[in-house]
C-alpha cells in the first residue's frame, strides 16, 4: 500500500525527524502538540530522531519523546516506517536529504531554504511533484492568525487598492564582529547569507499578502569581511551578504521595499511590514507579534489614527490554542500551526501555499536579487521569466 493511501485513512503520520539543533527542537514541539491543539488531523506519530551527533539524538530522542535514535540520515528515508521526512539540517544538505526522501515516496517538511540556488530548489519540487507526496516549507511566519488576517483583509478589498509594501527582517546575530564564522557564512554551505536566512521569510509573506512579484532591483553589502573560525582560531573570510536591499513591483501594481540584514543591531526578529492602500493601512512587526495596526480613511476627521487589533479567537487557527483574546501566541505555535497544514494537506491530499513550488518560487527570487545586484538592472521575476 502506498504512503498517501495509508495516512488517508485516518491514521497518524509516522515522522522522522533530522537535525537537533534550533529548529529540530521546534518541529520536535510542534509535532508532539499539534494533535492536541488541532482536532482535524490525527496526532503524528514520533518514530525516529536522527543527528549526525549519535548521543544528542538519543538524549533528545528519550526527551522529546521519539521511539528511536540514531546517526544516519538515510535511515530516515529507507525506513518502510516512516511516511514524513522532516529536514531540520544546514541548508546544503536539504538538497541530498529531500530529494532522497521523494525517491522513497515519503512525504516532507522542510526547513528554509529549499536549496542553495533556484536550480536545486527546483529539482526537489519536480522530485517531489512527480513522487506524488505532500510537501511543506518552513515558513512559519505566515502562519500567523493575523497574517492570515491581513491576507483576507487585502483580499476582500479592506484596504482598498494596494499601491505600497514596504517589509523588512533585520537581525542582529552577527552585528558582533567577533560572532564565530559558521556554516551561515559559507557559500557552499548556507548559499546566499541575510537572503537566504532571513530575506526567504520576508519574500514568502510578500506574495502571501500581495500575490506575485513581477520585477525587482537589488543591491547586498557584507559589512564584516572576516569573522574568527572557531576551528583554526584564524580570521576567515565571509563569502555572504550581511544587508540586502531590494525594490519591487508586484503584479497587482503595488510597489515595494525589502529590507534584509542579519547585523541590525538591537533587532532580535524585526520582521516587519507595511502595507498602504486607498481605504487604509496595517502595519506587523513580529517583535510584538499579537498585534496588527489599522488605520481605516473612512473614519470621521479627527478620528482618524491606528488602532491596535490584539489576536484572538475570531482570527484564523486562534481558538484552538486559546479561548479569550489578547492571551497571545508564540512562535512554536506557528510551527504547531505550520505542522497542522502539513498534516491536513497529506490526509486531504491538497497542496499548501508554502510548498515546494513555493520553495522553489522564493529561491527564484532571492537568486533574482543576487543577479540584480552583480549586474545593476532590473530584473523580472514573473513565472518563466525567473532564473532555473
Ligand atoms: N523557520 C525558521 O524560522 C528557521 C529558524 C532557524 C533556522 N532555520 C533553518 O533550519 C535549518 C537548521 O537550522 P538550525 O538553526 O536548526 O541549525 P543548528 O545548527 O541549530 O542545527 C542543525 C542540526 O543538524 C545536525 N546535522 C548537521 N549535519 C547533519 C547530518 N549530516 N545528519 C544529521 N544531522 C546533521 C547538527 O548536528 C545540528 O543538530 C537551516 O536550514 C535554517 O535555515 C529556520
Amino acid at each position: 500500500m502506498k504512503v498517501n493511501e495509508l495516512i488517508k485513512r485516518d491514521t497518524s503520520a509516522r515522522f522522522g525527524l533530522i537535525g537537533t539543533g534550533f529548529m529540530g527542537k521546534a518541529h520536535a514541539i510542534a509535532l508532539r502538540t499539534v494533535g492536541t491543539v488541532f482536532a482535524d488531523v490525527p496526532a503524528p506519530v514520533l518514530s525516529l530522531l536522527v543527528d549526525a551527533n549519535a548521543r544528542k539524538a538519543a538524549e533528545d530522542a528519550a526527551a522529546w519523546g521519539f521511539a528511536r535514535s540514531g546517526d544516519d540520515w538515510k535511515t530516515v528515508c529507507n525506513d518502510p516506517d516512516i511516511d514524513v521526512v522532516n529536514i531540520c539540517t544546514p541548508n546544503h544538505l536539504h538538497k541530498e536529504m529531500a530529494l532522497a526522501a521523494a525517491a522513497a515516496g515519503k512525504h516532507i517538511w522542510c526547513e528554509k531554504p529549499l536549496g542553495l540556488t533556484a536550480t536545486e530548489a527546483r529539482e526537489i519540487w519536480q522530485a517531489a511533484e512527480q513522487a506524488g507526496v505532500r510537501t511543506s516549507m518552513g515558513f512559519n511566519y505566515s502562519c500567523n492568525p493575523l497574517l492570515m488576517l491581513t491576507r483576507q483583509m487585502i483580499a476582500a478589498g479592506e484596504l482598498g487598492d494596494v499601491y505600497n509594501f514596504r517589509g523588512c527582517y533585520q537581525e542582529d546575530y552577527l552585528s558582533d564582529p567577533k560572532a564565530p564564522f559558521s556554516w551561515r557564512c559559507l557559500r557552499a554551505q548556507g548559499g546566499s547569507g541575510a537572503l537566504n536566512d532571513l530575506g526567504t521569510h520576508l519574500i514568502n509573506m510578500a506574495e502571501f499578502l500581495l500575490g506575485p512579484i513581477d520585477t525587482l532591483f537589488g543591491k547586498l553589502k557584507t559589512v564584516y569581511t572576516h569573522r574568527p573560525d572557531p576551528a583554526s582560531g584564524k580570521l576567515r573570510a565571509v563569502e555572504n551578504e550581511d544587508i540586502a536591499q531590494v525594490l519591487l513591483t508586484f503584479a497587482n501594481s503595488c510597489v515595494g521595499t525589502m529590507e534584509i540584514s542579519r547585523i541590525a543591531t538591537g533587532r532580535k526578529c524585526g520582521l516587519t511590514f507595511e502595507i498602504h492602500g486607498t481605504k487604509g493601512s496595517v502595519v506587523f512587526d513580529q517583535e510584538r507579534m499579537n498585534e496588527l495596526r489599522i488605520y481605516r480613511t473612512d473614519e470621521a476627521a479627527g478620528r482618524r489614527g491606528h488602532c491596535t487589533i490584539l489576536a484572538g479567537p475570531e482570527h484564523p487557527d486562534y481558538a484552538n490554542f486559546c479561548p479569550a483574546p489578547g492571551h497571545g501566541l508564540g512562535i512554536n505555535d506557528l510551527k504547531i500551526i505550520e505542522a497542522r497544514n502539513l498534516l491536513r494537506s497529506i490526509k486531504e491530499d491538497t497542496p499548501i501555499f508554502s510548498d515546494f513550488r513555493n520553495g522553489w518560487r522564493v529561491q527564484s527570487i532571492v537568486e533574482a536579487v543576487e543577479q540584480s545586484h552583480q549586474q545593476q538592472e532590473w530584473i523580472d521575476v514573473r513565472e518563466g521569466s525567473t532564473p532555473t
